[in-house]
């Protein structure tokens, strides 16, 4: 299926299209099997989002939070994924906390809290008898996702053993000798709806090589997101334009 790209006229409506969207396709799974399951980006891009996905009335009891990366840092740390999540939706809205799904990142190793988090997304999509629990790949709902100006995505970094493993579904992404969580590129392009929001002119380059016909996809890892649902790619002019 080709990728859908929307270019949006600056950040706020980029944010705007991209609450439409969303909130209409956890309805969509919500109405399909009376659950949906949201895999969170990490970043500054999408924490407008998830403000104003606290503004709107959802059924959270049947929503599902995940982390498409984190940081191996604690919650409360100033670089945590989960704490910028909190503050933008978890504090103002009374998510029960069966639905909440952090990174076990007080793991005494980050291949621990990789192997840990593993296990915890197999016993959720078990639990709801979804398909791909046991020894599958499990079909998140929805996957957001940013891109760094390098072209990576979640904790994907360019050139690193993440972007080959194909054998898990969570694993140890590297930033710089920085250990990161990371959904793996199959856990990803398993999902049924995939969402990346970009925003900025310092992006430019690396869209370009996302969407040339030929580039390295291990320089590039965003190329490497080609899910099976539906991939729609959201743009502020400033990163969109050519
Ligand atoms: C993270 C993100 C990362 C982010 C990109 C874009 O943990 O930092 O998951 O992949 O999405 O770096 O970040 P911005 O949205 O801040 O440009």
């Amino acid at each position: 299926m080709p990728p859908v790209v929307e270019v949006l006229s600056d950040k706020k409506a980029l944010v705007q299209r991209a609450l439409e969207l969303v909130v209409a396709q956890i309805h969509e799974a919500i109405a399909d099997h009376d659950y949906c399951t949201l895999a969170l980006s990490g970043g500054s891009t999408p924490k407008p989002l998830y403000e104003a996905l606290a503004q709107a009335s959802l059924p959270q009891e049947k929503l599902h939070l995940f982390w498409g990366d984190e940081r191996y840092v604690p919650w409360e740390h100033s670089d945590s994924n989960y704490r910028m999540v909190q503050e933008a939706w978890l504090n103002p809205v009374p998510f029960p906390a069966g639905n909440v799904h952090g990174v076990p990142v007080d793991a005494a190793e980050p291949a621990q809290a990789a192997e840990q988090y593993e296990q915890q997304v197999r016993s959720f999509f078990a639990q709801m008898e979804a398909e791909g629990a046991e020894t599958g790949v499990p079909c998140f709902d929805i996957v957001l996702l940013g891109m760094g100006d390098d072209g990576h995505t979640a904790s994907l970094f360019p050139k690193t053993e993440a972007l080959d493993v194909s054998d898990r579904l969570i694993t140890v992404g590297n930033k710089d000798g920085q250990p990161r969580i990371t959904f793996t590129v199959p856990l990803i392009n398993q999902a049924r709806q995939v969402f990346f929001l970009v925003a900025g002119e310092n992006k430019r380059p690396a869209l370009a090589q996302v969407f040339a016909q030929t580039a390295d996809a291990s320089q590039y890892p965003s190329r490497l997101i080609q899910p099976q649902g539906k991939l729609t790619w959201l743009l502020d002019a400033a990163a969109g334009e050519s």
